[in-house]
């Protein structure tokens, strides 16, 4: 279980972060992307989740994230979500950055939250010149049709506000980001793998600016050994076990 040096990090904390990748809505049915069943494996998602893609046949892709948007829909929030949204509400300062693009964690209440690699239910347009380009568009039409979408502005193609396979992450997400880290006591990093740049730099900034880095996941991961303490267990009950010895009763 958790240390007494974690527990009493979250207790004190002016300021927390906590990053999240594909493990914490794995309780919820969203499947990772590494590891058996990965879901980028089966749909091809590295070819079809890229600008080139687009470029080449819009369509197809739209039909990839109709399929996408289908899938995610029903899905709920699980346990490991809620009990982030509520350490968000008993600290002072509180950032969440996720990796996510399903949505789950504004589902469960989380406010503060920076979404590095986009959201599923926006869109937004593809011409660099329309205000739709910068200001993502939530649309939860399922499917979205008829194919391909167009910008109600301008007539450009619409596309998933995504971060695709060779794109650039949005810059202000990633300032944000850092000087959330700069300035927090206790960092959470959460089931992810923590191979994907930049998301996988971010615990060790962390622990270099000081802050205590707890990591849980079932399954240890490259990070580990340099973090303050790693938990091998499911978000879905560690996070709620962290809540409930730190604020509970
Ligand atoms: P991964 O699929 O790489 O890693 C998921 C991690 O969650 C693994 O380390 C699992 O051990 C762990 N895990 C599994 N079940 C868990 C549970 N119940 N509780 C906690 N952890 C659990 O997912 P990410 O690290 O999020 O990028 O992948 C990062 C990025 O790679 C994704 O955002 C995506 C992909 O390329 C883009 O789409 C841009
Ligand atoms: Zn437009």
């Amino acid at each position: 279980m958790f240390s007494q040096n974690a527990i009493t990090a979250l207790r004190s904390a002016r300021s927390v972060v906590v990053l999240t990748g594909a493990g914490v809505s794995a309780e919820s049915g969203v499947p990772t992307f590494r590891g058996a069943g990965g879901l980028w494996r089966t749909y091809q998602a590295t070819s079809l989740a890229t600008p080139e893609a687009f470029a080449k046949d819009p369509n197809l892709v739209w039909e990839f994230y109709n399929y996408r948007r289908e899938v995610l829909a029903p899905l709920e929030a699980n346990p490991g979500h809620y009990a982030i949204a509520a350490i968000e509400a008993q600290v002072p300062d509180f950032t969440l950055v996720t990796q996510n693009i399903d949505n789950l964690h504004r589902i469960a209440g989380s406010k503060n939250l920076i979404e590095l690699h986009g959201n599923i239910w926006r869109v937004r347009c593809t011409n660099s010149a329309c205000e739709r380009f910068t200001n993502s568009q939530e649309n939860r039409q399922v499917p979205i049709s008829p194919l391909p979408p167009r910008c109600g502005e301008c007539g450009s193609l619409l596309r998933p506000h995504i971060v695709w396979f060779g794109e650039t992450l949005d810059g202000n997400a990633i300032r944000s980001a850092v000087k959330a880290i700069r300035k927090c006591d206790l960092f959470i990093v959460a089931g992810t793998s923590a191979v994907v740049q930049p998301a996988a730099g971010m615990p060790l900034m962390a622990r270099q600016e000081g802050a205590y880095v707890l990591e849980i996941n079932p399954e240890r991961t490259d990070l580990s050994e340099a973090l303050n303490e790693s938990i091998q267990e499911a978000s879905g009950v560690a996070l709620p076990n962290l809540f409930e010895v730190a604020f509970g009763g």
